[in-house]
């Protein structure tokens, strides 16, 4: 990542939360529902341009133990391909080295336009003995 952006250890501010996961093609969220990811993540970053822009960003969810699920990546259209999803990423799984016991298991859903970043990371694909499973509620 060059020094055109800077890394935020924390959540990003609540409207931009919504507006990132809407412009990057992720589902649309309420603020109801955005509050309490902001607050109750395990780790949280968010990358700031120079003109103070939310590009990017990332979370984990967790239990601090073992088990770990990174979800909202994201990257501004604009912005991607510039190496910040690799920045977030690589941050968040700095801080499951740095915080948790050892031994932990990180998990995502992979959406397409994130698994070369994953792959290039290390995740490997759960089959052929067992497949993610999601369910939706009204
Ligand atoms: C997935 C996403 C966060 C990646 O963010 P990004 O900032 O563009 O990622 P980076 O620039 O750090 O790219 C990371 C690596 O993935 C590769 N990569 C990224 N997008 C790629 C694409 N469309 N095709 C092939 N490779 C790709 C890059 O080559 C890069 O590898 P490198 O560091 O060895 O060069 C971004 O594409 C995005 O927000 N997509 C829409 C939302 C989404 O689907 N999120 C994932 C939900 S699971």
């Amino acid at each position: 990542m060059t020094d055109a952006y800077l890394l935020v250890p924390t959540a990003p501010p609540l409207v931009d939360y919504l507006r990132l996961r809407r412009a990057a093609g992720l589902s649309v969220r309420s603020p109801e529902q955005a509050g309490p990811a902001l607050e109750n993540s395990w780790a949280f970053c968010h990358v700031v341009s120079t003109s103070g822009e939310v590009a990017a960003m990332g979370r984990i969810i967790g239990d601090g133990g073992w088990y770990f699920h990174v979800a909202d990546m994201a990257t501004l259209p604009d912005h991607q391909r510039r190496g910040l999803g690799r920045r977030v990423l690589e941050w968040l799984l700095a801080q499951v080295d740095e915080r948790a016991p050892a031994g932990a298991l990180v998990n995502l859903i992979a959406d397409p336009p994130g698994q070369p970043l994953y792959e290039k990371l290390g995740f490997r694909w759960v089959g052929p003995d067992a497949v993610g499973m999601t369910l939706n509620r009204p």
